[in-house]
């Protein structure tokens, strides 16, 4: 498993920035070697008063918008994935801690590209972030 370099900065980051609003922190480029795994540390925040009953999340692949019918990479709601990722990722982290760090496995080129991250907090109360993560496969 590779783990990027930058990581005891990337969480001295997130604690600093808590405070109960829409925010998400996730290294904005990651590399790892073809046929090798990736976790992408993520947190993510949203207003204290909205207390959800349960935390779901979606991860996207090169598009932040469900209009656009991006690959789903994840989603915690239905287990359903786009077929590049199926048995390939896995959450990771806690939704409900707001933990949202991803495992992709068996890495391929054409896992390359951008992770979108989108907390679903039921209703109206969704959110995709504009923070996400690059994936570089290294062949
Ligand atoms: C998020 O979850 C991952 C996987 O369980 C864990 O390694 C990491 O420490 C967690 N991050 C935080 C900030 O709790």
């Amino acid at each position: 498993m590779i783990f990027l370099t930058a990581l005891p900065l990337f969480w001295i980051m997130i604690a600093a920035s808590r405070g109960g609003h829409w925010g998400a922190w996730m290294p904005s480029s990651i590399s790892a070697f073809e046929g090798t795994c990736v976790s992408i540390p993520c947190r993510f925040d949203f207003p204290d008063e909205l207390r959800p009953a349960v935390v779901h999340g979606v991860w996207y692949f090169n598009s932040p918008y469900p209009k656009n019918y991006p690959p789903v990479v994840f989603k915690s709601r239905t287990q359903v994935v786009h077929e590049s990722f199926q048995g390939r990722s896995r959450l990771l982290g806690d939704l409900g801690l707001r933990n949202c760090t991803l495992l992709l496995s068996n890495l391929s080129p054409e896992l390359g590209g951008k992770y979108y991250f989108r907390g679903d907090l039921g209703g109206y109360n969704q959110y995709t972030f504009s923070e996400h993560s690059v994936l570089d496969i290294i062949k």
